[in-house]
């Protein structure tokens, strides 16, 4: 039976196009996705959009929009820019969806039975752009802890979510499983905040504040606060209460990839909300880093927005997948610049793995008319072929750890020591000598099978120069290799014809 693998990614909201730090979030889970897929696991991945809310209604107005109707504007283009970035995700979810506002009212009447919700005035301070509350001394000099905008004070009879009472549960529950919180730094960061008595949460918006929000069922004039919304997205895009057969065989999530200046929702609102419907736990929510510009988050309100279609009309989907897997361990912030994806582009996918192609191809062509040549029986004892069947417990073992960086480490390692092969055994002169002839054929079916291996592997994160790589080596049925035994099965056919193509990452225009 195969393994399930349910995936999300935070849903985005609707108010801005989406930039680099979004393209960013997607991209990973992507390569998750895809490696899953590759492993033979049942994915399920799922993204989508978040689109109640102030920030949303204040946006459409400005616009002269009804909300709905810039909603249903908008989504398209986060369709199009996930397909341009090349994300297969299985399903995309809005909260304005039917079945969605049914679901988080479901839950909300269920929560109500339970005893977890109570009416009551709430007095704090309110930030629009985080649309979140902060008690007094959350504030920093005054203002929205997590973005620096401005704060309102706000008095209003709400109804709340008694969060408070499963603090020392969630404290245990967060200890006793190492791996809910990842990275580490962010389990503590979550320990550390816990220490705080928690607060129970405002679930409610007035409508006279706000009416663009799924309305609340017990009455007429609140909606759901929208953080609650879309938490929920996770269980109601699976069926919860609705499909029960799709839910039961998908739940609990196995990855929540969310940005560090949410993982309180994530790891503190949301586990706490499924307690009190008695449902299980996702298995993990990890926690990415943020893109940075000058030392600042990049976003839209900062002005300093990286937008993704102009990168990958200049350098590829793949380049720019690449840059953005290989740059930052999973967690960590990491420096956006331009030049540096440049720099990426020309050494390690130009120079490294473009260059191990056209040489190796190049050879094949001017050496063997192209064709796979045989080999003797003692290639496999070739320290580089080693190193390739090595390969794929090194990447699955990253992968498992969530470290895509890892994995792509290792491949590049295998490429290097590939090129300088070349250097060594120097076929080039071995060409000259009719007694080598053995000794060059073994030299380029060790190359050429070290590129199967490698693009084989390479198909999650670079999956258009992978699939060229192996459609020009005649591979096919490798698009999913379950085993390492499997993966040691995989061999060019020897007398196959190799397509040399052209150059996998061809000069930059400004620079040819
Ligand atoms: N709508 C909420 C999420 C609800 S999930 C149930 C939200 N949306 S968002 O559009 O503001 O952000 C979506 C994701 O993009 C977050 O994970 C956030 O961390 C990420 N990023 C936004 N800017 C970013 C960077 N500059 N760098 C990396 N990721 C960043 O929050």
């Amino acid at each position: 039976m195969p393994k399930k693998y349910y995936i999300t990614t935070p849903l985005y909201y609707v108010n801005a196009k989406p930039h680099i730090g979004h393209a960013y979030t997607n991209i990973l889970c992507d390569a998750f996705a895809r490696f899953h897929r590759f492993l033979g696991n049942d994915v399920f991945f799922m993204t989508g959009t978040d689109e109640h809310g102030s920030k949303i209604e204040k946006t459409a107005r400005e616009q002269g929009m009804e909300p709905q109707e810039y909603v249903d504007k908008i989504v398209p283009h986060f369709k199009e820019l996930w397909s341009s970035l090349g994300i297969q995700h299985d399903y995309f979810i809005r909260t304005t969806d039917e079945q969605h506002k049914k679901v988080v009212q479901n839950i909300l009447r269920d929560l109500e039975k339970r005893g977890e919700i109570y009416k009551d005035t709430y007095e704090g301070w309110y930030s629009i752009k985080s649309e979140t509350f902060y008690s007094e001394s959350e504030l920093v000099e005054g203002r929205c802890p997590d973005t620096g905008g401005e704060v309102q004070k706000i008095q209003e009879e709400n109804y709340f979510f008694k969060m408070s009472k499963y603090q020392d549960w969630l404290i245990e529950t967060i200890q006793k499983n190492p791996t809910f919180i990842q990275p580490e730094m962010r389990k503590n960061e979550i320990l550390g905040f816990l220490k705080q008595p928690l607060e129970d949460l405002c679930i409610t918006r007035p409508k006279d504040r706000l009416k663009w929000g799924i309305p609340y069922p017990g009455s007429e004039e609140h909606v759901i606060y929208v953080w609650f919304d879309a938490l929920i997205n996770y269980v109601s895009g699976i069926g919860y209460g609705v499909d029960e057969n799709k839910f039961n065989s998908l739940w609990p999530a196995d990855l929540h990839v969310v940005g560090k200046d949410i993982l309180r929702h994530h790891a503190v609102y949301w586990p706490i909300m499924l307690k009190a419907c008695g449902i299980e736990l996702p298995k993990t929510v990890l926690a990415h880093g943020w893109w940075t510009l000058s030392g600042g988050k990049i976003s839209k309100s900062s002005g300093n927005s990286v937008d993704p279609v102009e990168l990958i009309e200049k350098y590829g989907v793949d380049a720019f997948r690449y840059f953005l897997l290989n740059e930052v361990t999973v967690g960590l912030d990491g420096a956006y610049s331009e030049d540096l994806l440049r720099e990426r582009y020309r050494t390690d996918l130009a120079n490294d793995l473009g260059n191990l192609w056209s040489r190796s191809s190049s050879m094949l062509g001017k050496y063997f008319e192209g064709k796979v040549p045989s080999p003797s029986e003692s290639v496999s004892d070739e320290a580089l072929m080693k190193m390739t069947y090595d390969l794929y417990d090194k990447v699955v073992s990253s992968m498992e750890k969530n470290n895509p960086r890892e994995a792509l480490a290792s491949v590049w390692e295998v490429m290097r020591k590939s090129n300088q092969f070349i250097e060594e055994k120097k076929p080039w002169a071995l060409s000259k000598d009719e007694s080598k002839r053995q000794e060059l054929a073994d030299v380029l079916f060790v190359l050429l099978d070290c590129l199967a291996h490698i693009a084989c592997l390479l198909q999650a994160f670079l999956p258009n120069s992978s699939k060229e790589i192996l459609g020009r080596l005649k591979l096919s049925g490798v698009e999913q290799i379950k085993t390492v035994g499997d993966y040691k099965k995989v061999f060019v056919e020897v007398g196959g014809e190799v397509d040399k193509g052209e150059a996998l990452f061809p000069k930059l225009e400004d620079e040819a």
